[in-house]
Parts: structure tokens; sequence; C-alpha cells
């Protein structure tokens, strides 16, 4: 198999008392574009300094192209972008004179940098303001040439901490196209706390709460889940669950909500692809009792995340991974 692009075993940062990344473990591979979702607070940013090499971990390890943050962090240096939370950026400098001047640093060969300059420029629709002063800028341009910046040298693994923030919609969906584009020739990590962003461009998601990973799930997967029956029922509460629970399809009831005798039900059925609503109308309209509601629902992003968030009832997986393999001990030269 190829080496992961990012390889994260059992990472842990705490801040004194404050544990802020928690035994994190995940892989993600080349060319997949996987979105880290969770709440302000959740580790995130943490994370994301640990991996891009400009904090060290408390312990386990992370290798970038098969390098280790810690012991080979110029190698991992060369081989990402990263876009951090808060783009540091000289306030007396141009936009261009910026760019060109990260271009060097960075190695991006004379010959080709002002092409690749202005590429990276039209990309992140800034070309505009190339010759503006980075300190007039406002946060949602500042944050474009964060993107331009981390996208310069064309490295192979980019790493975008919430590349939209203090966008307006607009500039908000031009950039996820932007990086959505970028998803084919780069692998990318971008967090975020907007599921709606997740939604839309990445094929994965990573969710992160309290320095854990509580979720871990290509969209494809969350979209071939299990729907489940949604119904909400006027009837004597206890009554009503119990004669959901003898209904020989279902697997599994849960009483989502209860407003007086008007109870919400999640149920799941032994055969994911029956469609019972009508059966099961029938059955409860014969006790005499009312059916407000009757839905055959897929699971969303949505759901899941509030799930993890609120830790309620519906079952999310975390996948297994691999046993720890032993860091390189041996510092790069
Ligand atoms: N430099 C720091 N010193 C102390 N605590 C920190 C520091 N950076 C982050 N934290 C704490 O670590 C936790 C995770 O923060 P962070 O990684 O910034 O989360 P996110 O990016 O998901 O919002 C929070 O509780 C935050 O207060
Ligand atoms: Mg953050």
């Amino acid at each position: 198999m190829a080496t992961p692009a990012i390889d994260v075993q059992n990472l842990t940062k705490s801040y004194g008392t404050v544990l802020a990344v928690d035994n994190i473990s995940f892989q993600v591979q080349p060319g997949e574009l996987v979105g880290f979702l969770g709440p302000n607070g959740a580790g995130k940013s943490t994370s994301m300094r640990i991996l891009t090499t400009w904090q060290p971990a408390s312990s386990g390890y992370a290798r970038l192209a098969g390098f280790d943050v810690m012991y080979e962090s110029m190698e991992v240096r060369q081989r990402i972008g990263y876009l951090p939370e808060n783009v540091p950026v000289y306030p007396e400098m141009r936009v261009r004179e910026y760019l060109t001047y990260r271009a060097k640093l960075k190695g991006v060969e004379r010959h080709g940098r002002t092409a690749r300059i202005d590429y990276c420029l039209e990309k992140c629709r800034i070309k505009e303001v190339q010759n503006r002063l980075l300190a007039t800028l406002s946060k949602g341009y500042r944050q474009r040439v964060g993107l331009a910046d981390a996208m310069l040298a064309k490295p192979p693994i980019l790493i975008l901490d919430e590349p939209t923030s203090g966008l307006d919609p607009v500039q908000i969906n031009e950039t996820l196209n932007t990086i959505k584009e970028l998803g084919g020739q780069h692998t990318v990590l971008l967090s975020t706390h907007i599921l709606g962003e997740v939604e839309k461009v990445c094929e994965r998601v990573i969710i992160i709460n309290k320095g854990r990973i509580k979720f871990d799930e290509t969209m494809k997967g969350i979209a071939a889940r299990e729907p489940s029956h949604v119904i909400e029922v006027r009837g004597p509460n206890a009554a009503v669950t119990r004669f959901l629970q003898d209904q020989q399809e279902l697997t599994s009831v849960v009483a989502k909500s209860t407003d007086g005798d008007l109870t919400t039900f999640e149920l799941k059925t032994k055969d994911p692809n029956k469609d019972l609503r009508e059966e099961l109308a029938k059955r409860v309209l014969a006790h005499g009792w009312g059916v407000r509601r009757l839905d055959l629902r897929r699971v969303s992003l949505d759901d899941l995340f509030d799930a993890v968030v609120k830790q309620s009832d519906i079952s999310v997986p975390v996948p297994a991974v691999p046993p720890p393999v032993e860091p390189s001990p041996t510092p790069a030269a």
C-alpha cells in the first residue's frame, strides 16, 4: 500500500492541565480531501499545528509524506502548505511582493516563479489586490493570501485551518470551489466548524470533540447508511412504546422526544431496504392512536454531528486503527 500522506498515531497534546488533543489516530491517503470538523475548542488547530511541525506533541507521533514531524521537520515542511488559523502577514508588504518573498523562501524556482504566482493569485481571486498593502486588506482577503501562500510551492499536502473564516457567503463558495479543485492535485486536510462546508467539498469527514476523534467516515459511507423510520404518534407513551417494541420487523425503537401524549420515535428495521410506512400506520391507527408524521429518513451529517457533539443516542463508528509503529529514532540529517 502507498505511504499515507498523513499518518497520526496516538497523538496527545496538553497545555498544563488542559488536554487539547487526547490520543488521536487517523490516516489520510494521497489525494484524499478530508474535512476535520469540530466545535470551537475541539482541538483542530492544535492538531494542525503539530502536523505542520509548528508545535511539538506531548506524546504519540505523526508522519507526513512518510516523514516524522518531530525528527524530520524540514522534510515535512518542504512537502506541506499550511494555512494557519491566523494568517501571519507582513503589514508593510504588498500582496504580490509578499508572495514573491514566500516563493523564494520556499525554493520555488526562478524560472516559472512569476507564472506560478500569477496562477495562485488567479486561483485565490486576489489578482485585483496584488498591489495593495497587506495591512489594508480585510480578513477575507488576508485569508485568501494565506491560501495562495499555502499552494505556492505545489506541496503534495495542504493543511488548511478554517480557510473560510472571515469570508462572506460569496467568498466562502469561491474558496470552497478553489479547494475542491486543489483536491484533485493535493492531499487536503481542512478544518472547519461548519457542517455545510464539509458536505460541499469533502470526500470524508473526521469529527473531533474535546480532543478526541469521535467519528471518521467517507461521505459515500454516510449516504449509504441504513435509513430509519421516524414516526410521531399521539397516544399513551408507555403503551405505544410497548406496541412498537412488539413489532417483529423492528430491531430498535428509540423515543427521540415527547410532548404530552405526542411522542417521536426513531425505528430501525431488520431489513433496511423495507419500507414499512403504510403497514406501521395501519397498525398504529388500528389501536385508535393518531399518526402525525411518518417518514423514511436517511442519516445526515447533521444528525451525526449532533450525536457526536451532544452525545445522544445515534451510534457512530470509529474505525479500528492499525497498531502503532515505532517512530524512526534517527533525526534527519
Ligand atoms: N496555547 C495554548 N495554551 C493553552 N491552552 C490552549 C492553547 N491553545 C489551545 N488551547 C486549548 O486547547 C483546546 C483546543 O483548542 P484548539 O486546538 O484551538 O481548538 P479548535 O481549533 O478546535 O477550536 C481549547 O480548550 C483551547 O482553549
Ligand atoms: Mg481553531
